[in-house]
């Protein structure tokens, strides 16, 4: 119904932008979006300025990202007006963290926005959308953390190539101190386990050989299955394990403290999942973590590592960090800088800490100066890129498994990863894009290594 009263209404509509700010989640959210304006008739265009439809999906985490939501808004109206003089009508939508947590700033510093939808509201675009060409000039909102899941009613997934990505968790209730997610994603909740499992035969039927469950606390997925039992991340993990033609599978973010015996385990029996683990620690110093709020203290984070390590010896970690936390000293600073030579990191993000409202950190004392921050985020970054550098160069005369699903910048040439994530550059048809190819290593550096193909 909806589907036909749209297209009519909206001769002019026709293709969609959408540009993705923010984390993993983003990037699924954003597949899902344009899966619902696929059947509504829309088709991607090709740039900013040949689309009917521009939607950004906003991310809060930092001060700097939302800002940038900002300043790019700004563009996007020159280029709707200078589509107006043409002619042509162009709706803007803003969607994702942002606008839950500033919808008020979105009506005031941008009235020129035709609608806002948090993330856990984007099902309702087709309602939204209809509204809208009946009446411009005041932004649409809605924010409300609704009753109902929106998986109940967006279109099926759909896959993204050789590698897909699988929202399962959503949310999080951990309240650590400098973040917005719990605020911007709401509570933790969790899909069913047969939904998810349907999910991933179907993107796996569709080409997809490997599975990145998603969750913004992944690991405390607690999903119910179909009779009503609740399932945790290590349960999902062993069933997902089992269907055939999906070759790899990795879960992220989790959250060191709810990392479990049973998950453990699955590192030691499960070949498919990859030995890769994101697991952010943010500082090595108790009182920082403390302050955080985080349930870990470095000891147990150490732990979890060692207990890791010893289920597959090949499992290499990645984190995130933020220096510059209030209160953080040189000596707690020294302590991360120490953390990080003790698990030799593979890979790594690190951020200076950014003051968010409406976190309890925002109020603390005993804020760091920039330039502190700055400082240190140099100093920590130097360690960690010589670790990612070492194990990249590791691996050159190796012969790894890679799964290429990204065309390289210069033709003839596709980019993959490896099991630890690394990316590879190799001269090879388009013909192995989205499958696993056995590759020795020639070439690394701190990003990424080259290779080509072994035998046949
Ligand atoms: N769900 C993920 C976190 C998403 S945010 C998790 O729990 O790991 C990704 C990273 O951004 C966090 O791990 C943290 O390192 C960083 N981050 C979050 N809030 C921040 C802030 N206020 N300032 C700087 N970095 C922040
Ligand atoms: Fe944010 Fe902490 Fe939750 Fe991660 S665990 S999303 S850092 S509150
Ligand atoms: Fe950003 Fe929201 Fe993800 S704040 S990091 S887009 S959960």
């Amino acid at each position: 119904m909806l589907k036909d009263k749209q297209i009519s209404n909206e001769k002019t509509l026709k293709q969609y932008y959408i540009k993705t700010f923010g984390c993993q989640m983003n990037v699924y959210d954003s597949h899902r979006i344009a899966a619902i304006l696929e059947t509504l008739g829309f088709s991607p265009a090709i740039s900013v300025k040949n689309a009917d439809l521009v939607i950004f999906n906003t991310c809060h985490i930092r001060e700097k990202a939302a800002e940038k939501v900002f300043s790019d808004l700004g563009r996007l109206n020159l280029i709707k007006e200078e589509r107006a003089q043409e002619g042509q009508d162009t709706i803007i939508g803003v969607v994702g963290c942002v606008v839950q947590a500033e919808d008020e700033q979105i009506a005031k510093r941008a009235p020129f926005v035709d609608f806002a939808l948090g993330p856990l509201t984007y099902h309702r675009l087709p309602q939204v959308l209809a509204q809208i060409s009946k009446k411009r000039g005041i932004p649409l909102i809605d924010t409300e953390f609704p009753a109902e899941s929106k998986f109940d009613f967006l279109p099926e997934n759909t896959s993204m190539g050789g590698c897909s990505f699988l929202a399962i968790q959503e949310g999080c209730n951990n309240f650590c101190t400098y973040c917005v997610v719990p605020y911007t994603r709401g509570i933790e909740t969790s899909r069913p386990v047969e939904d998810i499992i349907k999910e991933a035969k179907k993107l796996v039927a569709e080409g997809s050989v490997e599975i990145n469950l998603l969750g913004q606390n992944v690991n405390s997925y607690h999903g119910e299955d179909k009779n009503g039992k609740e399932r945790n991340l290590a349960y999902l993990l062993r069933r997902l394990n089992e269907i055939e033609g999906l070759e790899r599978l990795r879960y992220t973010t989790s959250y060191p403290a709810d990392v479990d015996d049973d998950l453990i385990a699955c590192h030691r029996d499960l070949k498919k999942l990859m030995p890769y683990l994101h697991l952010p620690v943010q500082s090595g110093s108790d009182k920082i973590l403390k302050a955080m709020n985080r349930r870990h203290t470095r000891g147990q984070y150490l732990e979890v590592v060692e207990k890791l390590k010893e289920a597959n010896p090949e499992l290499g970690f990645s984190s995130d960090f933020i220096v510059g936390f209030p209160g953080e000293t040189d000596e707690d600073f020294e302590q991360t800088l120490d953390l990080v030579r003790q698990v030799s990191f593979i890979q790594a993000f690190s951020f200076k800490y950014s003051r968010r409202a409406g976190t309890p950190a925002a109020l603390m004392p005993n804020q760091v100066e920039e330039k502190i921050k700055k400082e240190r985020l140099i100093i920590l970054q130097d360690l960690l890129f010589s670790y990612q550098l070492k194990f990249n160069k590791e691996s050159v005369g190796k012969i790894m498994p890679v799964l290429f699903d990204i065309k390289g910048r210069h033709k003839g040439e596709l980019i993959g990863r490896t099991p630890w994530m690394q990316n590879v550059h190799a001269e090879l048809g388009k013909e192995y894009c989205n499958k696993i190819v056995n590759i020795k290593m020639i070439d690394a550096t701190v990003n990424s290594l080259s290779g080509v193909k072994e035998g046949k």
